[in-house]
């Protein structure tokens, strides 16, 4: 209803309360659903509940569709992406995570900030898990397709040293902060998944830093983390493969170890 109230305002849409039938002919599936930690249960007990609960709605929806892309982003999302993709079995690139869309809009964010200009003008990467081990592309970061290092000697600002661990921290805590004083977050990652449905649904082919399946780029193991994509109605088209710094690589190998081993550890559960 609080919704429906609002549609004067917007272009027309239909917004409803839906069940697994609704799937039968959509383009897109968003997954969203999850269990909270519970007292005393552990990460890892969460995470494997939550790897059954995505199961049991893969099911739910792929006995009604399996044309539709599916788009997961219930946390952890690169494991749970991995679990979905494996479980699913449809052709690649159909099942995919938000990954670390959010993070680079975060990332975007505190560069415009710092540097006064639209977060739109700020091209910038974060990649990785979408948690603790992600990293910035700081090799790739530009304004207006200027390095960082550029645009501060064009405007005068020697500060060619931007304080990249205090914007590292700043993007990577950001969601404990907002969990912290509000409770979750929803109003930028509602923004990004809007983000991400227009470009699958209008097939604009925008690079997007989605989480899917990356083994042997890089060297990766077999993992689902962000790279930045192209994104088409077909879902990923093609993950880049960017010309990285070799602590980028570094970075990206700790950050799939990190995957592997939570997805080890749920797998020895049976779950994914
Ligand atoms: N990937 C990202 O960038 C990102 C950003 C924000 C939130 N998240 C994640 O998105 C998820 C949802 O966040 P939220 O704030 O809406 O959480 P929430 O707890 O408010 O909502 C989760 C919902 O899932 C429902 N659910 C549980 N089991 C289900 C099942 N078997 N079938 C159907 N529904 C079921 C619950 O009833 C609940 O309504 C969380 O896992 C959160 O961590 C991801």
């Amino acid at each position: 209803m609080d919704m429906n109230h609002g549609l004067f305002f917007v272009p027309p849409v239909v917004v409803q309360a839906g069940g697994y039938d609704d799937c039968r002919d959509a383009a897109v599936v968003v997954i969203t659903a999850g269990a909270k930690q519970a007292p005393g249960q552990t990460r890892l007990e969460l995470v494997r509940r939550n790897a059954r609960i995505i199961r049991g709605i893969l099911d739910e929806v792929l006995a009604r569709t399996r044309e539709a892309v599916i788009v997961m982003v219930t946390n952890p999302v690169d494991v749970l992406t991995h679990v979905a993709v494996r479980h699913a079995g449809l052709a690649s690139g159909r099942v995919f995570g938000s990954g670390t869309v959010l993070d680079s809009a975060r990332l975007r964010f505190a560069l415009s900030r710092r540097f006064v200009v639209d977060p739109r003008s700020v091209h910038a990467y974060v990649v990785g898990e979408h948690g603790d081990s992600e990293i910035v592309l700081w090799s790739h970061a530009q304004i207006g397709g200027t390095s960082l290092k550029a645009f501060c000697a064009s405007c005068g600002d020697p500060l060619a040293a931007v304080d990249r661990e205090a914007i590292e921290k700043e993007v990577r805590d950001s969601a404990y902060h907002v969990i912290e004083s509000k409770g979750a977050t929803y109003y930028a990652v509602s923004l990004a998944l809007e983000r991400i449905l227009a470009t699958l649904l209008r097939d604009e082919r925008s690079v997007l830093t989605v989480s899917a399946p990356v083994g042997g780029l890089y060297g990766l193991p077999d993992v689902c983390l962000s790279l930045p994509a192209v994104i088409g109605r077909g879902g990923v088209d093609r993950i880049l493969k960017a010309d990285l710094d070799p602590g980028e690589i570094e970075g990206l190998r700790r950050s799939a170890d990190v995957l592997r081993r939570a997805i080890d550890e749920v797998e020895a559960d049976g779950s994914a």
